[in-house]
């Protein structure tokens, strides 16, 4: 793959492959990290190497103590290099020592990070790995002298500060009064961990348990001390870059381990290195129920082949896991994204991790896990349909849900929202058109408030029961305490304020629902689905229409929120693009609402979310309008939303716009000094307009946009969309994309597409042969399992 390099490179670049983006200055405009994760354990680490470690929550099981901040980004573990003769002393990453390299590269990839650096006349690789089944982080490292350099007599130091419980735990001086640790030299190992845990818990008193894990930090090679207490480590008025444990020959380590010290992790091992004699060697941070289980784990692991192994079975993971669907666009600093990037942060940051430098936050959001969920559809479905059973199992007998939930002490939080629960409808259908198997109704899951497990169906059916039962007088769905939007929190708090997204969402499930029912031969339920979406659709069209563009809510008061003559939040995207998704819009008001888009919301960060960002609060609305003038839902550009609008301009065959859109979400073709964030992942939120630092990304590895954007591409823009008919054909590319391509699975069979653009073809006009045989509506509705199906596309 060609790629040449530009300013957007400036702090660094993606590999010819796009599987890896290499840093090659220590010094981006903010720090760019790598969420590795297993579906267990995992760590964050950015190009500092700074970060946090935890097992199967990442808020209320963070073993690795960090600190989220981001402008002094050094907290959490640490590689220290030290020259034992001259005493000169170094990181392998760029915490916490800063040093002058001669060369630098941080390489963030698919399941690993590498630190590949030399200075002090030494090359320093340090990768950083997680098994992918296994609570294990690896280590690995290697260090290497020139040929023309002498032996050198090295030590290097492995530091971590142990956490052992909830995050962010700023009240250390009374968190460390639980924590344990203990040295076990034969093991080569220090193990952590706590008497207390304050997750919050209706199953155990206050303060009243131990943490549940225990923490073994080992290392690969002997070990010449060993430190477990800060303020020994630190030295009285010691910096990080020069702890005084590290200061000299004659430098203290008293060893102090036990209950009664600020715990903290650090082996220090000898190493001697000489030409064509590198060291190979590394640590290993494990995680069990007790400290042998912990150290034993890590034993297993406390080798170079075995890291290896271990790093390699990731790394051969990931790819396998997505080569099924591959796509191809002739824009080169997309598809690393598409193919590879945001479907890794889907699974490894959100699906997995639930974390982020922005957001460390361990639970499921019952909407949010849901749909990144989607990620699995073409490439494994067997897991998005885990995920549904999983939160079919969060929802209450009478069908509203939690908003979201912590595994480990299933502490839910019950909230009045109204869209939750429906997600489960909309994803389970997605997950039926992909595979076309209905045995997912059968699944069974529990009611939160009733153990007897339920089919999936009627999980469904709860949920539209319940939202059909808060329904305003005139039809529209009640938008309660938010809908999509978090923001839009005091808007209907007194179940009178009506929402008008919701309606269209809504309205689409009732069309896909009423299919699902035709096809299990429930005729009185198909047809009942689809009189609701016909009351819905004319509901929406007589009440919200505003003349330009469909108004977002009501409040409790009847006043509307979303309209023309409004001074902030005149016109939403949501309301103009699910009108148009959900075929809620006639095609003269689709194509009215999508100019009104385009002529107020669509920036070159991307489509805000709402203009104008409100500029000062109004508690009849929300936090929405707290947050400063265009940052996030408050006038930002709101990437999960920013995708939507990329496939309504799609289905409207609007390709110059979707072109534009596109290019604007692209995080890869910034400017990085403008927009700072990493430019390998989505970013949650860009700034809007009305925020002096328009084009800022913020909230990089969050939820929402990471999973739909290859989703929208896939099947809106190369058009290869799963119908309740078969495969459909129906590309709207950008008018300067000559050809794409793409690969996925089909119900057994693969598909291999080839989309091209035709001269003589009218506009819109779409031709479509499978095998050399022309497709009639452009729909292939058989396949045999097995097979290769080859398909060409050709557009005008
Ligand atoms: C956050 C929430 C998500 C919500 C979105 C918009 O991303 O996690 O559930 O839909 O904000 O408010």
């Amino acid at each position: 793959m060609t790629r040449e390099r530009t300013d957007a490179d400036r702090y660094g670049h993606f590999t010819p492959d796009g599987r890896e983006y290499v840093i090659t200055d220590p010094r981006p405009p903010r720090p760019w990290v790598n969420v590795i994760a297993n579906p267990r354990a995992g760590l964050v680490v950015s190009h500092t190497g700074s970060g946090l470690s935890w097992i199967d929550n990442s808020q209320l099981a963070v073993v690795v103590r960090w600190q989220q901040d981001l402008a002094d980004d050094r907290s959490g573990r640490f590689l220290y290099l030290l020259d034992r003769d001259s005493g000169a002393l170094w990181s392998a990453a760029p915490a916490p020592c800063w040093p002058r390299y001669d060369r630098f590269a941080c390489r963030h990839g698919l399941g690993y990070t590498t630190f590949d650096s030399h200075a002090h006349g030494v090359r320093a690789q340090w990768t950083l790995s997680v098994d992918p089944e296994e609570a294990v982080e690896l280590w690995r490292l290697r260090l290497e002298v020139a040929e023309s350099g002498g032996a050198r007599r090295l030590a290097v130091v492995a530091f971590l500060e142990w956490n052992c419980g909830v995050a962010p735990a700023p009240r250390r001086e009374f968190q460390k009064l639980f924590l344990e640790t203990a040295w076990r030299p034969g093991q080569r190992a220090i193990v952590a961990g706590s008497h207390m845990w304050d997750a919050p818990s209706e199953r155990w008193g206050h303060w009243n348990r131990d943490f549940p894990f225990w923490s073994a930090l080992a290392a690969a090679q002997p070990v010449a001390a060993a430190e477990g207490d800060k303020a020994a480590f630190l030295g009285r008025g010691g910096a990080w870059s020069r702890p005084a444990a590290l200061a000299g020959a004659d430098a203290a380590w008293p060893g102090l381990f036990g209950r009664h010290h600020d715990p903290v992790a650090a082996l220090l091992c000898a190493v001697d290195v000489a030409p064509g004699r590198p060291f190979e060697g590394g640590f290993v941070l494990a995680t069990g129920e007790d400290p042998d289980s912990a150290t034993e784990l890590a034993g297993r692991f406390a080798s170079p082949a075995a890291m290896d192994a271990s790093r390699q079975a990731a790394v051969d993971g990931w790819r396998e896991l997505l080569a099924g669907h591959r796509l191809e666009t002739p824009e080169p600093r997309l598809d690393p994204l598409l193919n590879d990037w945001l479907r890794y942060q889907a699974i490894s940051a959100r699906l997995w991790g639930r974390a982020g430098y922005y957001q460390q936050s361990g639970a499921y959001g019952f909407r949010d896990q849901l749909q990144d969920s989607q990620v699995w559809l073409t490439v494994d479905p067997a897991r998005c349909r885990e995920q549904i059973a999983l939160h079919a199992g969060h929802q209450f007998a009478d069908g509203s849900v939690v908003h979201w939930w912590h595994p480990l002490t299933e502490q839910g939080h019950v909230t009045r929202m109204t869209d939750d629960l429906l997600w489960l409808a909309f994803v389970a259908a997605a997950w039926i058109r992909e595979t076309g198997d209905l045995g997912i109704l059968d699944d069974t899951a529990p009611y939160l408030d009733d153990a007897r497990p339920r089919p999936l169906l009627d999980h469904v059916e709860r949920a539209f029961r319940r939202s059909a039962e808060r329904t305003s007088p005139r039809g529209l769905p009640y938008i309660g305490g938010g809908d999509w939007n978090d923001g839009l929190s005091a808007v209907g708090l007194g179940e009178r304020g009506e929402s008008v997204w919701l309606a269209e969402f809504l309205a689409g499930l009732c069309a896909e629902w009423s299919e699902i029912h035709r096809r299990r031969g429930d005729a009185a339920r198909a047809e009942a689905l689809e009189a609701r979406r016909v009351a819905l659709v004319a509901a929406v069209n007589e009440h919200a229409w505003d003349g330009a563009w469909y108004r977002r809510a009501t409040r409790d008061d009847g006043s509307w929120i979303g309209s023309a003559g409004h001074e902030f939040g005149r016109i939403f995207l949501n309301a103009q693009t699910w009108a148009i998704l959900h075929d809620v819009a006639p095609p003269e008001r689709a194509a009215r609402c999508l100019d009104a888009v385009e002529e107020h919301l669509v920036s070159d960060a991307g489509a805000l979310l709402l203009a104008p960002a409100w500029e000062r609060p109004d508690e009849t609305v929300g936090y929405v309008t707290r947050y400063a003038p265009g940052l996030r839902e408050n006038g930002g550009v709101y990437t999960h939303a920013a995708v939507w609008a990329v496939a309504a301009a799609a289905k409207l065959g609007r390709g110059a716009l979707v072109g534009r859109l596109l290019s604007a979400l692209n995080p890869a073709v910034k400017d990085p000094e403008r927009y700072g964030a990493e430019p390998y992942v989505l970013p949650g939120n860009v700034d809007g307009p009305q925020s002096p630092h328009h084009g800022r990304g913020g909230w990089t590895w969050y939820t929402g946009s990471a999973a739909w954007l290859p989703r929208v591409v896939s099947e809106w823009v190369l058009g290869v969309r799963p119908t309740w008919r078969g495969l459909a054909f129906a590309p709207c590319l950008p008018p300067d994309w000559g050809r794409a391509a793409m690969v996925r699975p089909w119900r057994g069979a693969t598909v291999r597409v080839e989309i091209v653009r035709q001269a003589g073809m009218g506009e819109g006009e779409v031709v479509v042969e499978a095998d050399g045989a022309l497709v009639r509506d452009g729909v292939v509705e058989e396949v045999e399992a097995g097979a290769e199906v080859a398909v060409t596309v050709r557009v005008g």
